[in-house]
């Protein structure tokens, strides 16, 4: 196991064999995961590009265009994530046709912005089918096919799935309730032969969940005494003082980070995807990779539970002093190059 994210340094084409079978990438219409299916295709594996609706495909056909390298070996397939059944199909198509499941890649996703007082549980609940129920219910399909392949589960969380930001209260819980899940199923996943992983982007331009957001629907919506804090909120992020938030990086950016944990051999539970990004989640968590607590709780597992895993000290003073201390977390694992900003 490693403890160090550096490992999902970005790979380049695999050097050797691909691996059997597919990866199934969810949400790949758009975004960061229409630029991961063309970064894994890239990189030799079999992609099945699952895409909310066929009729929405542009930005993935235009990163496959653009990437300029032939044929490349990506299957489209559509696939509502909030449906079992269809899940449960194309997971069984997948076996059928390419011999094995190697990996699934969860990252269909939505957002909203609301306010507390005015926010209908009913949007909860839809938050929460499409970035918690839906994932859950395909990897609970997909477990025997990754246990026979010895795959791997990579679900792109957030920043927000550490810490939570304003007006976002149901995406943060449901980023949180995936993590929460997949940290509970990461040691006992590993011990039946699968690995899990989470992706942490932050925020993330060029795709289409920015403009999914009702800005002008959401101030509408508010009320006094609301209003007041909602307009600050937005003059300060307009006049750039939101500076604990990496500025935007670009989704071939974060692609780069999930391929690159697609070939880890000893992939971490935690990934983060910008320097920034990585020493916010410090001011949270004392082990940012999450790879000591998976081996502490996986050691539970174990016939004789791991001596240095159970007595592994959790830091006396575990609360990062403010400043965040000099070096904080572990080495970011976004390429040199252009670097991402939240
Ligand atoms: N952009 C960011 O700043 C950022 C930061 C951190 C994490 N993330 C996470 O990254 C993931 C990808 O988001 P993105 O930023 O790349 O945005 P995006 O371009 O909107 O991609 C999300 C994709 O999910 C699809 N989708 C939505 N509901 C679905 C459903 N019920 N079934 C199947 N697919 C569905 C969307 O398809 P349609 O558009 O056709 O509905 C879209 O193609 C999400 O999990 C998001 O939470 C994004």
């Amino acid at each position: 196991m490693t403890t160090s994210p550096a490992s999902a340094s970005p790979a380049s084409a695999r050097s050797g064999p691909r691996p059997p079978g597919a990866v199934l990438i969810t949400g790949s219409g758009s975004g960061i995961g229409a630029a991961t299916a063309v970064a894994a295709a890239l990189a030799g594996y079999r992609v099945v590009a699952s895409v909310h609706s066929l009729d929405r495909v542009d930005d993935l056909r235009s990163r496959i265009a653009s990437a300029e390298a032939g044929v490349l070996d990506i299957e489209f397939r559509e696939l509502d994530v909030t449906s079992q059944q269809a899940a449960a199909a194309l997971l069984a198509d997948i076996v059928a046709r390419y011999g094995a499941l190697h990996a699934v890649i969860s990252n269909a996703g939505i957002t909203r912005m609301g306010t507390f007082e005015n926010e209908p549980v009913e949007s909860y609940r839809r938050v929460f089918d499409v970035n918690f129920f839906g994932p859950i219910a395909l990897l609970k399909r997909a477990m025997p096919h990754l246990r026979a392949s010895h795959g791997r589960i990579i679900a792109v969380s957030s920043l927000n799935g550490v810490v939570s930001t304003p007006f976002q209260e149901a995406y943060n819980a449901s980023k949180f309730a995936l993590e929460g899940a997949l940290e509970s199923l990461a040691p006992v996943a590993r011990r039946v032969g699968v690995d899990v992983s989470v992706v942490a982007p932050g925020p993330t331009s060029d795709t289409h969940i920015w403009q999914t957001i009702d800005i002008a629907g959401f101030r509408a919506a508010a009320t006094s005494p609301y209003t007041e804090v909602i307009d600050r909120y937005f003059a300060n992020a307009a006049d750039g003082l939101l500076t604990d938030l990496p500025a935007g990086q670009l989704a071939a950016e974060v692609a780069q980070v999930i391929v690159g944990v697609l070939g880890s051999d000893e992939p971490a539970f935690r990934y983060t995807t910008s320097t920034v990004g990585t020493e916010l989640l410090a001011r949270k968590l004392v082990d940012p990779t999450g790879d000591t607590l998976v081996a502490r709780t996986g050691s539970w597992l174990d016939r004789q539970p791991t001596p240095a895993a159970l007595a592994d000290p959790v830091p006396a003073d575990p609360v990062p002093a403010d400043p965040v201390p000099a070096d904080p977390v572990p080495a970011d694992p976004v390429p040199a190059g252009p670097v991402p900003a939240e």
